[in-house]
């Protein structure tokens, strides 16, 4: 349809300026036959200190309505770690299984990298979003004695390998360089590691064009410092891909220009979209944020949901922003300007 029917969770600290800026960018990209509809839902720190709650059944059953959710961060120091974290964001991913976890990384011209040479970096890493040690699954023994034990276990299906194996060669297979690296540690982690390997390279014969390749998680720590013109896409489990995108982030202009999608390619729940930084309360309410990771995300959001003209155009805009950037400006005005950007 034509119509956009957007939910907003702006979250906690920097989250709230910089979904702004998300959100002024793209009223001023959508052509005016595009409707944007907007609900903004009070979820975070907030929400919790006043009523207890992080994300209750009502809220979830009307996010399940909408057709995309913008998120801009969730986590605060007066909150017990893991609350929010566990209540709200990876409730949300899990609740709407959202599974694919796409994090693209670009070097655009003009921005910061500690690499020497500048290389070439395009690279997406597809990070599994609903298993492994995120599930939850562990406990402790004879908690709070020296004898505790806490366990941790990752779990990992073969149905939710296989879909965000799938996906991951589609999405290589739709790219010039057509190349996919599995990224995981089958030499320890054998269980998983060996489900993951075999998934892999089964699927892998249904894609004769796409070119593979395996690295364990440490040397792929390695390769994205010596070596990232390597990659191409790359498809990991959820905790190596967490780990990895904030070094894939650090390496292409830093946390403030990473983008992300929680997406459901099936289309049964809206996917929901969010810069990979948190939430910054060191910074929060200063204008200091930078919104260009929540901006790309919108872009991510538009190509999702098959405005790909618009998502084209503010992928444009920022790198010809990024490519001018002198000056400290405030976060307002880097939305301001990547807005004229875009409406012209
Ligand atoms: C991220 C964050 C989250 C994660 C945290 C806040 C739960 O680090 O989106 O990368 O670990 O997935
Ligand atoms: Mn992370």
């Amino acid at each position: 349809s034509r119509a956009i029917n957007l939910a907003v969770i702006p979250g906690d600290g920097i989250g709230q300026e910089v979904v702004a800026q998300g959100l002024k960018v793209l009223s001023a990209v959508l052509p005016r036959d595009v409707k944007l509809e907007t609900r903004e839902y009070d979820l975070g720190a907030r929400r919790w200190h006043a009523t207890g709650e992080t994300l209750p059944d009502e809220d979830l059953e009307s996010l399940r309505g909408h057709d995309a959710i913008l998120l801009g961060a969730i986590g605060d120091p007066s909150v017990p770690s893991g609350v929010l974290e566990r209540g709200l964001l990876l409730k949300l991913r899990f609740a709407f299984d959202l599974f694919v976890n796409l994090r693209p990384s670009k070097l655009f011209p003009g921005t910061a990298t500690p690499l020497e040479g500048r290389p070439d970096i395009d690279f997406v890493v597809v990070r599994e979003g609903t298993e492994g040690p995120y599930a939850g699954n562990g406990g402790t023994l004879r908690t709070g004695t020296p004898a505790e034990i806490a366990t941790e276990v990752s779990v990992n299906t073969a149905y939710g390998v296989e879909r965000v194996v799938r996906d991951a060669y589609e999405r290589a297979s739709a790219r010039p360089r057509k190349k996919l690296t599995l990224v995981h540690k089958n030499n320890v982690l054998v269980h998983a590691g060996h489900l993951w390997k075999r998934i892999f390279d089964r699927v892998g014969a249904e894609y004769p064009d796409v070119t593979t390749d395996y690295l364990h998680v440490d040397a792929a720590t390695i390769f994205f410092v010596t070596q990232p013109e390597r990659f191409d896409v790359i498809v990991t489990d959820n905790l190596f891909g967490d780990i990895l995108t904030d070094l894939a982030a650090a390496v292409t202009g830093g946390i403030g220009l990473a983008a992300s999608g929680n997406i459901n390619p099936t289309g049964n729940f809206p996917s929901m979209f969010e810069p990979v930084h948190g939430s910054a309360p060191d910074i929060a309410g200063q204008g200091k944020a930078d919104p260009t990771a929540t901006v790309l995300s919108v872009a991510l959001m538009l190509q999702h949901l098959g405005h790909t003209e618009e998502a084209a155009r503010i992928e444009a805009a920022v790198t010809a922003d990024l490519a001018e950037r002198d000056a400290v400006r405030t976060t307002d005005e880097i939305g301001d300007a990547l807005a004229a950007r875009v409406a012209d």
